[in-house]
């Protein structure tokens, strides 16, 4: 069968290449769609990505929507689903526990990204304990489900640090207007806040059609939009992710989910972190990946959001491509690529 596969460490090994049909007794999944994202680039460009142990190439993809081939293990033939990324370490306390997102050891295994075969393949098969069903209300926004699990999670963990202490949820800033950006912003409006995100284009119609405020970057500076209980960086720069402390409000929460793995220093003002911070009582923290919990809540959320702002969540979806033109949906900037497998 068809799949899409690169060699890690390898500088644009990246190929559309036949692979063994994939066999075994979990759910068989007919791949419909893979969602491309900063990550594949990442591993295609040989920063990221370990291949399966005694292989070296691995099997691209973590963003899947796929259809089930026939009925068993509590699904049926038709059924829309996706699947977790992360797989447990198996020695750890966190995994064993069923969250590998948090994982202890950094010995788990990631589909398409560490250690296991991505969804980038005309088929898999999947463990049943780690498939999450798609209603089919949300038909192809299913393709969304992976980059709103890690959204969701970062705002579980944000709504756990924040309500250790009594602390009123109401205004939120996101830095950056790419897939987490995006999803970030839809959610917090589910949710009901005042929303703010800023990032670098002139405009952002996406992110005004769900009652968010959109801030171009480059010509207003953030100091000037006030403070906020709620801060995410998703642009992945670091210089901003030390700024986002400075921008929260009293018990503010701050949280960092782009990656930005350039070598360099970033500014501080001493006061922001060493009186403000403590006197204020606010939090800086990371999150990565996203538990089945967090599936659960993107997969519903999702469906939430689709019903309030349908054209726009269409929208965002702005390029689906076959497996051979991967070039196109890796060059794709301004909403969400996909490679598209099947009808
Ligand atoms: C994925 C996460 C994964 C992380 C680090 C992200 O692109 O969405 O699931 O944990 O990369 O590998």
């Amino acid at each position: 069968m068809k799949a899409l596969v690169t060699r890690p460490g390898a500088i644009g090994s990246t190929h559309v290449a036949d692979v063994p049909e994939a066999t075994g007794d979990g759910v068989a999944i007919r791949v419909l769609e893979v969602g491309v994202c900063g990550t594949d680039r990442e591993i295609s460009h040989g920063h990221f990505g370990v291949a399966p142990d005694d292989e070296s190439e691995l099997v691209l993809g973590h963003e899947l929507l796929g259809r089930v081939e026939r009925d068993g293990h509590g699904f049926s033939r038709g059924d829309l689903v996706t699947a977790v990324v992360r797989r447990s370490c198996r020695h750890c306390l966190a995994c064993s526990e069923g969250s590998p997102d948090s994982c202890l050891t950094g010995d788990y295994f990631e589909r398409g990204i560490t250690r296991l075969d991505g969804f980038a393949c005309e088929l898999v098969v999947e463990d049943p304990a780690q498939v999450v069903p798609i209603p089919r209300s949300l038909g192809p926004l299913g393709v969304l489900a992976e980059p709103a699990s890690i959204c969701e999670r970062a705002l579980r963990h944000a709504r756990a640090i924040g309500t250790r202490q009594p602390w009123e949820l109401q205004r939120a800033l996101v830095l950056g207007a790419g897939a987490v950006g995006t999803l970030s912003t839809y959610l917090l409006r589910l949710a009901g806040l005042e929303v703010w995100t800023a990032s670098l284009e002139p405009a952002n119609d996406l992110v005004t059609a769900c009652g968010a405020h959109y801030v171009a970057l480059p010509g207003t500076p953030l100091s000037e939009l006030g403070s906020f209980d709620l801060v995410i960086e998703a642009a992945g720069n670091a210089q901003l992710m030390a700024d986002t402390l400075g921008l929260l409000r009293r018990s503010g929460v701050a949280c960092l989910l782009g990656i930005d793995p350039r070598v360099q220093r970033v500014e501080l003002d001493g006061r922001t972190i060493a009186l403000d911070t403590i006197l204020e009582n606010r939090v800086l923290f990371g999150s990565v990946n996203a538990a089945r919990q967090d599936w659960l809540a993107a997969v519903a959320d999702l469906d939430r959001a689709r019903e309030l702002w349908p054209d726009e969540l269409e929208q965002f979806v702005n390029l689906r491509v076959p497996l051979d033109r991967f070039e196109d949906a890796f060059a794709h900037r301004g909403g969400k690529a996909t490679l598209v497998l099947a009808d």
